[in-house]
């Protein structure tokens, strides 16, 4: 913290702005009607909509007054009033396409300052919370609200967004054992989850899959082959399969399209390629489904609701309590707060031995290692 030149931004607050960042998912407008009422009702507050992501602070006139009444009607909305981009990282951003990337730093400053903006509520995931960081080594006061469907922000319990992608998850797999038991067959649904199968574990403990595949457990498609054909021979005539995006078979890895690595890496086709896989060794026919960013759309769920809300007013009140570069958190059943750098870096994944596996585990589902 000795690094932070607060006299860049000194004084009494009366202006914050709020920006989301990264992917988008249920509740971040939940979260932004949060700031602005409770900004304005417990501090008299103003607040700046900002728009996609720190994009909005290059180029100001993307930015501007979000009064009470404008985020009046949004709590139930999916997706996010402000726009979001998980591109433009102002430390390095790209001006045109194909052009060297530049740090804009300063012109962010600059533009906070002429903008009246005297602290930041940046909502985002593990990108978008570690620029708010370096935002902050040079002097912005910022304080951070986690989100990801995925749920693998480290420092916090759960993010908003989750249970929503559960839920929609979940419906997935109801629907697709109806028609499964109709034809038997075995039903492959990919889920999303790059790095964390927490929503393939959830939703498939939920739906009751016969087969969960997350990144954390390598799998292997004999071991797959084994499990549905046990299943046929006990009288089962139909399997479901949930395997998450970045799910790792022991000798094939993971399946990556475009640039391989970092936030522009693109996990897509585990769900097909193991279709094809099981295709060819099992006698039983196989059809995949590949969910995608309808886990990512759609009215948020009443847990998520009101977990964006109690984030979005304990932002405020953190920014009020002067406590800044913290990131609002969730643990046990309340909300509280874990220094930024804390959710930075580290990944919170599913334990291959944690009590997810062994519960799923204890009921005869599959997980191919
Ligand atoms: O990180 C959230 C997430 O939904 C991942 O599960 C998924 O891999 C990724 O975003 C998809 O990102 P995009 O919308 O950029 O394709």
């Amino acid at each position: 913290m000795s690094s932070i030149d607060t006299d860049r931004f000194p004084g009494k607050i009366r202006r914050i702005g709020v920006l989301t960042g990264g992917g988008d998912c249920p509740g971040l407008n939940a979260v932004v009607r949060a700031v602005v009422k409770s900004a304005n009702n417990l501090y008299g507050w103003e607040v700046v909509g900002i728009e996609d992501g720190f994009d909005g602070l290059i180029f100001p006139e993307r930015s501007h007054l979000l009064t009470p009444a404008e985020v009046r009607g949004i709590l139930p909305r999916g997706g996010t009033i402000l726009g979001t981009t998980n591109r433009g990282n102002p430390f390095s951003y790209v001006m045109r396409p194909g052009s060297d990337p530049v740090d804009v730093s300063d012109r962010v400053l600059t533009n906070l300052r002429e903008l009246g903006i005297d602290a930041l509520v940046v909502i985002g995931g593990d990108g978008t919370l570690a620029i708010a960081q370096d935002l902050m080594k040079l002097g912005v006061r910022v304080v951070g609200i986690p989100k990801t469907i995925d749920n693998d922000l480290s420092g916090t319990d759960v993010t908003f967004g989750f249970d929503t992608a559960v839920a929609t998850a979940t419906d997935a797999i109801d629907r697709l054992h109806t028609t499964a038991e109709s034809h038997h067959r075995t039903m492959i649904l990919e889920v999303m989850g790059r790095n964390a199968g927490w929503i393939a574990i959830e939703s498939g403990i939920a739906g009751g899959a016969d087969v969960i595949l997350i990144p954390e457990i390598p799998f292997r498609v004999d071991r797959i082959v084994d499990a549905i054909v046990a299943r046929q021979h006990s009288g089962s005539k139909f399997s479901i399969i949930v395997v998450a995006e970045g799910a790792a078979s022991a000798d094939g890895g993971q399946m990556r399209v475009g640039e391989t690595t970092g936030a522009g890496a693109r996990f897509a086709g585990m769900g097909n390629w193991l279709g094809e896989q099981l295709g060819k060794r099992l006698e039983q026919e196989v059809r995949v489904t590949v969910l995608g960013h309808l886990q990512r759309g759609g009215s948020p769920s009443p847990f998520d609701r009101v977990l964006a809300t109690r984030f979005g007013v304990a932002a405020v009140r953190l920014l009020g309590d002067g406590a800044i570069g913290r990131m609002v958190a969730y643990h046990g059943s309340t909300v509280d707060s874990v220094p930024l750098a804390d959710a930075l870096g580290m990944l919170k994944t599913v334990p291959p031995d944690g009590e997810h596996i062994r519960t799923a585990r204890a009921l005869g589902i599959w997980f191919c290692d």
